[in-house]
């Protein structure tokens, strides 16, 4: 089995008109199938740029990205989009939900998209069923303007299963979120990595980090080395929304 996630010496470099910015320098990183890894640094030190990365919505400007033992950087458009159909989910700070779509077109969306030929009742199980897992099944039919923050985020989680990702990306979940949801949609996150899901999350969170195996730290772009956790010492969140 390739890993899932290989960098080889990644860095990235943003162009503005007056300002070179090296969001991201000499990233070597191998994450295994199954993994539950945290990404936490300061503002501005490439989180988001090395998940962005990660799930081919920017490609690096050095080095070599292997997805799935794919290198990535000889792939068009559309294999891209295809690899990244195929692998990723995002879970994203906002949620993202179409307010003129309920609850389960918004969570069916990917799944029509990436399965066009699919038929309505194939959609209707798979998307029930993830609805299921994040415990709105009855709340099908809502907008998401008729739900609470952590509901809407669980729709988000919802729509990011549907296509069974090999890796959820999860930039700050919980940062729209009161600490009851947040821990509730933490809580959620566990699960899906016990059920075998894997799991790169940025957090500014201490106690959503230590549900992570290992813990990632980026300064200035860079890396600066990785704890590993042992499993009885990982936090449980067992919040219910
Ligand atoms: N599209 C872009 N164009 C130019 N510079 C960018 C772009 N995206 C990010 N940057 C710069 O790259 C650096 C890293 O940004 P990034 O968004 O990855 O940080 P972050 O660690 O996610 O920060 P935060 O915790 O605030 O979300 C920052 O200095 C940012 O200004
Ligand atoms: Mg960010």
């Amino acid at each position: 089995m390739p890993h899932i996630i290989e960098m080889k010496n990644i860095g990235k470099v943003f162009e503005t008109s007056d300002l070179q910015t090296h969001a991201l320098r000499n990233i070597n990183l191998v994450i295994e199938s199954g993994e539950f890894v945290s990404v936490s640094g300061p503002s501005g030190c490439g989180k988001s740029t090395l998940l962005s990365i990660m799930g081919l919505l920017e490609t690096a400007s050095s080095g070599e990205y292997l997805l799935a033992g794919q290198r990535v950087d000889a792939l068009s458009f559309d294999q891209s989009a295809e690899l990244r159909n195929k692998h990723i989910g995002f879970i994203f700070q906002s949620f993202n939900l179409i307010e003129s779509l309920n609850v389960f077109d918004n969570a069916a969306l990917p799944l029509r998209y990436r399965e066009p030929k699919m038929t309505a009742e194939q959609v209707k199980k798979i998307v029930l069923n993830c609805l299921d897992k994040v415990g709105l099944s009855h709340r099908l039919t809502h907008r998401p303007g008729e739900l609470s923050g952590g509901q809407q985020q669980r729709v988000a989680i919802a729509r990011a299963l549907v296509t069974q990702p090999s890796i959820l990306l999860i930039d700050e979940a919980t940062g729209n979120l009161d600490s009851k949801s947040g821990d509730a949609v933490m809580s959620l996150i566990g699960e899906l990595h016990q059920q075998g899901t894997t799991i790169c999350m940025v957090t500014h969170d201490p106690r959503y980090a230590d549900m992570a195996a290992r813990q990632i730290k980026l300064f200035d772009g860079e890396l600066l080395g990785s704890a590993q956790i042992s499993r009885s010492n990982q936090t449980q969140f067992n919040g219910v929304a």
